[in-house]
């Protein structure tokens, strides 16, 4: 997963954020206006964000940023590709109210090595949860719970499967390696309880996630893509993405004391907006 060629400056990914095909520009919008109330709420404070597996272009929440030109930014990126770290950190142009600009190379997934110790007002993640098993996001729940400020914001735009639809576990090994995000070591050190989502099946993949799939490769190709890069991107959907549901999320987080508000796209015309999700999650309301 280091540095898979689909994230790297020369892959593909840069086409699927121009063709909107994950739905950046509805996640744009669901940001800004999950953000106001905690801009509001801070006055003329500055607000500090941490975004977890950022890639070379985050350009969700540097708009979303952008669009409160009256309020200042730190911003603190992780990604565990070098390459998208200086992507991020020396090429991609931030709206002015970015006073600040740290781009960290390592893992999101587990923070305590990393110098991001301080209290962030928002913390964003894109397109990446969906790779996590249950445990995995209980215990980035559990990081997350002293990483926000009072008030604070855990915004997600991401892959969710439709909430009916049955669970396809992530297999041990992805392409011969530990899917592992996390050693299992620190979850348990962590005190992370057996979660097991209700329905899965094991064998088969599911027919939702056929269905993800070849709509993905079907709209990539419609909207100019090529061939090359549309196989790429399907083969890395294939290998590593088990998405949980919505109802799922909510409830690991507010194990974790998180209150989630939920939107869903099925019914925008994006062909792959039944499977992408914003959720904007907030403690002790
Ligand atoms: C699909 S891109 C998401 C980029 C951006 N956040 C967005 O919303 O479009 C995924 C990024 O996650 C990074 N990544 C994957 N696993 C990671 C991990 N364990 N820690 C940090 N970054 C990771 C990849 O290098 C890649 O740049």
């Amino acid at each position: 997963m280091r540095s898979e060629e689909l994230f790297s400056r020369s892959g593909f990914y840069g086409f699927l954020l121009k063709s909107n095909v994950l739905l950046h520009r509805e996640a744009v919008q669901a940001a800004i206006h999950a953000l106001q109330p905690v801009v509001e709420s801070q006055g003329r404070s500055t607000l500090r964000v941490l975004d977890l597996a950022c890639g070379g272009w985050p350009v969700t929440i540097a708009e979303a940023m952008g669009a409160f030109p009256q309020s200042v930014f730190k911003y603190t990126g992780i990604d565990i590709n070098p390459d998208q770290v200086v992507l991020a950190s020396s090429r991609f142009p931030f709206p002015d109210n970015v006073v600040e600009c740290r781009v960290l190379e390592g893992n999101a997934w587990d923070l305590e090595s990393l110098d991001v110790k301080r209290r962030y007002s928002l913390v964003f993640s894109g397109m990446n949860l969906h790779h996590a098993s249950p445990q995995e996001i209980w215990f980035l729940g559990r990081q997350l719970e002293t990483r926000l400020r009072p008030g604070g914001l855990f915004f997600s735009h991401d892959v969710y499967r439709p909430d009916h639809e049955p669970y396809w576990p992530r297999p041990e090994l992805i392409d011969g390696e530990c899917a592992q995000l996390v050693p299992p070591a620190r979850l348990a050190a962590a005190g992370v309880p057996s979660l097991s989502p209700g329905k899965q099946v094991d064998v088969f993949e599911p027919a939702w996630r056929v269905d993800y799939v070849q709509r993905m490769h079907r709209t990539l190709l419609e909207r100019g893509g090529d061939q090359a890069g549309a196989d790429s991107t399907v083969r890395h959907m294939r290998s590593r993405d088990y998405p949980l549901s919505t109802a799922e999320v909510r409830r690991i987080m507010k194990s974790r004391g998180f209150h989630a508000k939920v939107q869903r796209y099925d019914c925008s015309a994006e062909p792959l907006g039944p499977f992408v999700a914003t959720c904007a999650f907030t403690r002790g309301e």
